[in-house]
């Protein structure tokens, strides 16, 4: 069948046929899109296994400069009450995440220039001192020097999702800032030595087939060593209230499609997938995804973490998630390592 012929293709070496992806893309029932999921799930059993990597994300500050039109932390939504974690919290939380057995620390925030790169090095080298975590950083745009002086003091991976792939659609989401000088620092990063992560949401207004296509690809070329893809979901205190969310089954496509162009790429299964269906995250762990991200945020800052609606809840205790979800992937044959 012609689905069969594209997804043979796509598993040839060589960057992916725009054809192909828009052909896969516009697959829209479950039935249609079984062997798609199929092949990605025997894929990513293949090259990366049936372990599920752990990261404990800590989210420090939601204070954030930017004005992003999808997005609750965006500094013109005066409702949301602001916070920023001390050092000695954010070392806590650090230590919490080595308690549950987990090798990786996510440090994530908003655009928050309070944390200049002096304040982060001194507070990325006591967490590496301290807790010899692997340390992922997730703190949006800066200069080249910010990021090589990260570096030094130990930090190892960074995500800096590209959003979407249309340069038309990033500009308008994003006033004020261009798709260009995100694909600049992460060109950056690769360069500095960290593993790097990009992805992109699923859903937007103005995405089409097309636009999907570009993002897979763009996944692809800047040889990202783990990508972050989750639905849209829209927020109530931005501009984009009244659009429609993101679907289950487009994302699936896109994690399915992600892991059989770049088989050995990490893909989260994200909280955003278990906001829209309760069983979303399973759902992508069986289509390509192979990351589980708990969060160490200490409850009260948790819930003002306010990205999209619906993800506190999800804010139980990390080890009681951790518990059940391990139960649960057992049942697939799938393990948990730290
Ligand atoms: N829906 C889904 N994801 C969102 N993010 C921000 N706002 C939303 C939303 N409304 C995601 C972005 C960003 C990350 C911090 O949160 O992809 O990279
Ligand atoms: Fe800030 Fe990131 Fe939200 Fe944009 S998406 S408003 S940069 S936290």
């Amino acid at each position: 069948s012609k689905t069969e012929e594209c997804l043979e293709r796509l598993q040839e070496a060589g960057p992916p046929r725009r054809e192909d992806l828009i052909a896969l893309l516009s697959l829209r029932d479950e039935k249609a899109l079984q062997p798609l999921f199929f092949a990605a799930d025997a894929r990513r059993k293949e090259t990366v296994g049936d372990v599920v990597h752990l990261r404990g994300i800590v989210e420090f500050s939601n204070y954030c400069e930017r004005n992003c039109l999808y997005c609750g932390l965006r500094q013109a939504n005066r409702q949301l009450k602001r916070y920023r974690m001390t050092d000695r919290e954010i070392l806590e939380a650090a230590f919490a995440v080595k308690r549950a057995n987990i090798g990786t620390l996510v440090l994530q925030s908003g655009e928050d220039p309070f944390y200049d790169a002096e304040k982060l090095c001194r507070l990325i080298e006591s967490i590496k001192r301290e807790t010899g975590l692997v340390i992922t950083l997730s703190l949006g745009e800066r200069p080249r020097e910010e990021y090589q002086a990260f570096r030094q003091a130990g930090a190892d991976r960074y995500l800096l999702k590209h959003e979407t792939a249309s340069p038309s659609l990033y500009h308008r989401l994003r006033p004020g800032s261009r798709l260009e000088n995100r694909l600049t620092c992460l060109g950056w990063l690769k360069d500095l030595g960290f593993e790097t992560g990009s992805g992109n949401m699923v859903g937007l207004p103005g995405q089409d087939a097309a636009v999907l296509a570009d993002d897979i690809s763009l996944i692809d070329s800047l040889n990202a060593d783990m990508a972050g893809i989750g639905p849209f979901l829209p927020h109530p205190q931005t501009p984009l209230s009244s659009c429609p969310p993101g679907e289950v089954l487009p994302v699936l496509t896109i994690l399915a499609l992600v892991r059989l162009t770049r088989p050995v790429i990490h893909l989260p299964a994200t909280t955003a997938m278990s906001v829209l269906h309760p069983e979303g995250r399973l759902k992508a762990l069986a289509s390509g995804a192979n990351v589980f991200m708990p969060d160490f945020t200490p409850p009260a800052y948790r819930r003002l973490y306010d990205l999209y609606p619906g993800r506190s809840a999800d804010s139980g205790d990390p080890l009681s998630i951790l518990n059940l979800l391990e139960k649960e992937l057992n049942r697939y044959g799938r393990t948990i390592l730290p």
